[in-house]
């Protein structure tokens, strides 16, 4: 039995999708549990570049199954549009496969995120895909799950009925209203082209997993955008931790052997929220140019800073993590020293501990350990052994503040600029 999940450790962007990438090579089927086209998961393979948004990132393998589990929310005419822009580029679609269970989202949930961030005193910078307004529903009990696209007729009156309590929400606020017809006709034909992916994927799944088969669990976002266990409430909708695995795709805990988790050599973040290692000068914006940091789904630039091991280990904590991916080590190539952050001092206290308030982590400011840095171009090492000395002092130090160990690290965005350790 070969159960993986891969998790990204931080504030996503970790390059799950490059890891994820490299790891399918091994296994049968890739898994989707939670999130939905808010995630954007880079792959690189050779001069192509794919950005993933719904779609497993198995995708590229044509013989590993593709599953998007039932606590994923899903766009259906983002995902028809996604699967068909990675047939013109030549890529077979035509193993995946959708959880009946998985909540959509359409229009209106759209919309009304977009309502909820402007009427917000503070806002959380979504990536505007309507995921909260979709997890809100499913919460309240009146969202359409996929099964739905399989029966037109019955999509077509929960659609018109769901709808229009949104538009009456919509006229209360002065906003404008959604043309209720205009979007059914496109929802009812991305339903007839999803609807034969439309399946009981708990069993195939579990069945997959009692047959012996290698299944990875595919995480969105990261550890610290999780709705219980991240910076609350600047955090996604569902939980990004390794234990929504269990709930986001009906499988029981006892059959995970490894959980993976994708850690970026510095720390960044999208949209609002607290960031206590975020850095406002020359160095942030080395590392945002260097590491291309720019939102995958929204183009936004990314906040950028020093590796935060309080709020990483929280999460690697939290998710169990055993074996780390580090990525983009090379983009602290030419530093002259790099810095951990190892504690807050918060109201005067030092303190070890990842506070659950964001107000806190607001006024938290780094307790810092230097090192020195590499200053040489690691984006050509393919071994361990060949890191110099202070990289893999560096990758120690890290490893041993989040208590995981290094299996695998990453110097560049192609599959080949990776390896095992
Ligand atoms: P939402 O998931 O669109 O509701 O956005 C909530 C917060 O999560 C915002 O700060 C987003 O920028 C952040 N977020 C959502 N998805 C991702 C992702 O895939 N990578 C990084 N940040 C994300």
């Amino acid at each position: 039995m070969a159960v993986d999940i891969l998790i990204g450790t931080q504030w996503g962007d970790e390059g799950k999708g490059k890891l994820i990438d490299v790891l399918t090579k091994d296994v049968d089927m890739v898994v989707r549990y939670q999130g939905g086209n808010n995630a954007g998961h880079t792959v690189e393979i050779g001069d192509e570049r794919y950005v993933l948004h719904l779609v497993p990132s198995g995708i590229f393998r044509p013989e590993v199954k593709c599953v998007i589990g039932n606590g994923v929310v899903v766009d259906p005419v983002a995902l028809d549009e996604e699967m068909a822009k990675l047939r013109e580029r030549g890529v077979d679609t035509s193993n995946v496969e959708l959880s009946d269970r998985a909540q959509l989202i359409f229009t209106y949930h759209r919309m009304a995120d977009a309502l909820n961030e402007q009427g917000a005193v503070r806002k959380i910078g979504t990536t505007g895909r309507g995921i909260g307004p979709a997890y809100t529903d499913k919460m309240r009990r009146c969202g359409i799950r996929a099964i739905t696209l399989t029966k037109p007729d019955q999509l077509a009156e929960k659609f018109r009925a769901e709808a229009e309590k949104y538009n009456k929400l919509f006229r209360f606020y002065g906003a404008p209203e959604m043309d209720i017809e205009a979007e059914l006709v496109k929802v009812l034909e991305a339903a007839e082209h999803l609807a034969k992916l439309v399946a009981n994927s708990v069993y195939t799944i579990n069945n997959a997993i009692r047959a012996g088969k290698k299944v990875l669990f595919e995480g969105a976002q990261g550890g610290l955008l999780d709705i219980d266990h991240g910076t609350y409430p600047f955090v996604t909708s569902s939980n990004t931790i390794s234990g929504g695995a269990c709930t986001g795709a009906g499988i029981p805990p006892q059959s995970v052997r490894d959980v993976w988790g994708v850690i970026k050599a510095y720390t960044t973040r999208v949209g609002e929220g607290p960031f206590p290692t975020e850095l406002f000068d020359a160095m942030g914006e080395k590392l945002r140019q260097r590491g291309r940091e720019f939102g995958a789904t929204t183009g936004r630039p990314r906040r950028c800073g020093w590796f935060d091991a309080v709020a990483s280990g929280y999460s690697c904590m939290v998710s169990g993590v055993n074996k780390l991916a580090v990525t983009k080590l090379d983009v602290l190539d030419d530093c002259d020293e790099v810095a951990l952050c190892t504690g807050y001092e918060i109201n005067g206290k030092v303190t070890t501990e990842f506070p659950a308030e964001a107000s806190d982590l607001e006024i938290a400011k780094p307790v810092y350990e230097f090192l020195p840095g590499w200053k040489c171009d690691l984006s050509n090492v393919r071994k361990y052994d060949d890191l110099p000395d202070a990289a893999k002092k560096y990758l120690a130090r890290l490893a041993e503040l989040v208590h995981s160990e290094i299996a695998i690290i990453s110097v560049g965005p192609r599959r080949d600029q990776t390896f095992l350790v």
